[in-house]
């Protein structure tokens, strides 16, 4: 039987902050089936595929059901026959039969639902595992996971500036143990948080509620977690940070409300250099708002040798900034999230940019998520290297977590650890 595209379904379903979101059903004429379900971001650049929402009233606006009614009507007729295999092609006729440049007439919801759903009908036919599929013969590694401890940001209220703190353990050898010494982290960091008072549960991604006065008390408190875990900070665990600055100014400057600060770019720059100097930082993420390059390239000009700086809302995914930001010298690693571009083919090609550049690549979720476990197959499969799914609770964080502890456990003696073999080679040399 073939592997022509009978059917593709859309509906309405529920994300893990309860807002309503896409899932996608593709269905080949053998009978092989993909499912996928759109996640959705909260901390979003500009350059971002938009999602197309109901507004109105139902649902504080955020309704699908429009999204939904453009795969039933649009999208559907337009692949159906098509060769399910055809990633490539599928994603060129979703892109042209958008017509937009930020996917927003039939939405970034729908069209990436549709686009992953087709990949995992494809790996259905191949009779393989979805990351075995992609790998298509290739050895590939199990990505370092990036955890986070204490969520911040669009996450939490705003609590903290810094968006996430997390953590990273590139010397554990497998994935199973680097999620046992993030555990042990984690609960170590919630009994401090306790003892400190009050502890106030976690925010959107699952990390403690950030409960400070200043980002660096967040800093210190996570020094501490690590040494109350009984693991060494700066040998078995790192601190990665996402400041996501976008949320906090530009080129004009950024805006601390812990403190109520206001630091030109540069200071702001010198600020987060002192910082990876002071803690235990192996990663950054979006220390600059998405078109303040150069403050970007000033951080990395400084601490680029030694702490892997992460493109996420400078990037968004795209091919063509990944090439832009590296003539610039803008980070040496990219943030890899399918539905900031919207397809599968285009976020492989902002991957593929980035791997040619040398840059550390990390397949991530977003902060709107469900039980889809598609990214830690991709991050896998695609040799990303990295994975980063948001903190160690909460079953839409953890069902990737789990997914990637039976990816290793399939891939038996051949499974190998990226570690930090994931990084840029500078970093990579010096810290090995
Ligand atoms: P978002 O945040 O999914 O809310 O955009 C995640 C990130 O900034 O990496
Ligand atoms: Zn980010």
């Amino acid at each position: 039987m073939s592997a022509r595209i009978a059917a593709v379904v859309g509906r309405q379903i529920w994300d893990s902050r309860g807002r309503p979101t896409v899932e996608a059903e593709v269905v080949l004429e053998n009978g092989a089936v993909g499912r996928a379900i759109a996640p959705a971001g909260a901390s979003r650049g500009a350059h971002e595929a938009v999602d197309l929402r109901d507004g109105g009233n139902a649902f504080g606006g955020y309704g699908v059901n429009r999204a939904v009614a453009g795969i039933a009507a649009e999208i559907a007729p337009a692949l159906l026959g098509m060769d399910g295999r055809d990633q490539a092609g599928v994603d060129a006729v979703l892109a042209s039969l958008d017509g937009t440049p930020n996917k927003s007439r039939l939405g970034g919801n729908a069209i990436v639902a549709v686009s992953m759903a087709v990949l995992h009908a494809a790996a259905a036919y191949a009779r393989a595992p979805l990351w075995q599929y992609l790998a298509n013969g290739k050895s590939v590694q199990l990505p370092l996971p990036e955890i986070q401890i204490f969520g911040g940001g669009a996450h939490a209220g705003r609590r903290t500036d810094v968006q996430d703190f997390m953590v990273m353990c590139p010397n554990a050898g497998s994935f199973r143990r680097a999620l046992e010494i993030t555990d042990d982290v984690y609960r170590a960091a919630g009994r401090l948080m306790e003892e400190k008072g009050p502890l106030t549960g976690v925010a959107d991604e699952g990390g403690w509620w950030p409960n400070f006065a200043s980002n660096d008390d967040a800093l210190d408190m996570l020094t501490r977690a690590i040494d109350a875990s009984g693991h060494r900070a700066g040998e078995d665990v790192f601190i990665s940070l996402d400041i996501a600055a976008n949320e906090l100014g530009d080129t004009n400057g950024y805006h601390l409300a812990l403190g109520d600060h206001r630091l030109s770019s540069d200071a702001w720059a010198d600020h987060i250099i002192k910082w990876a100097g002071q803690y235990p930082i192996l990663s950054i993420e979006d220390p600059a708002g998405q078109d303040d390059w150069d403050m970007m390239s000033k951080v990395t000009a400084a601490i680029g040798d030694h702490v892997q700086i992460i493109g996420d809302d400078v990037l968004v995914t795209n091919a063509q900034r990944v090439k832009d930001a590296a003539a610039r010298s803008v980070c040496n690693a990219a943030l890899i999230k399918v539905n900031q571009v919207g397809t599968i083919t285009e976020a492989k090609a902002a991957l593929d940019a980035a791997a040619g550049h040398q840059w550390g690549r990390i397949v991530s979720a977003r902060s709107g998520e469900s039980e889809d476990v598609t990214i830690a197959h991709l991050a896998t499969g695609w040799n990303a290297g990295q994975l980063k799914v948001g903190s160690f609770t909460r079953s839409e964080r953890m069902a990737k977590w789990n997914e990637m502890l039976r990816i290793e456990e399939a891939m038996g003696n051949d499974a190998q650890f990226a570690g930090f073999a994931a990084f840029a080679p500078a970093i990579a040399a010096g810290r090995a």
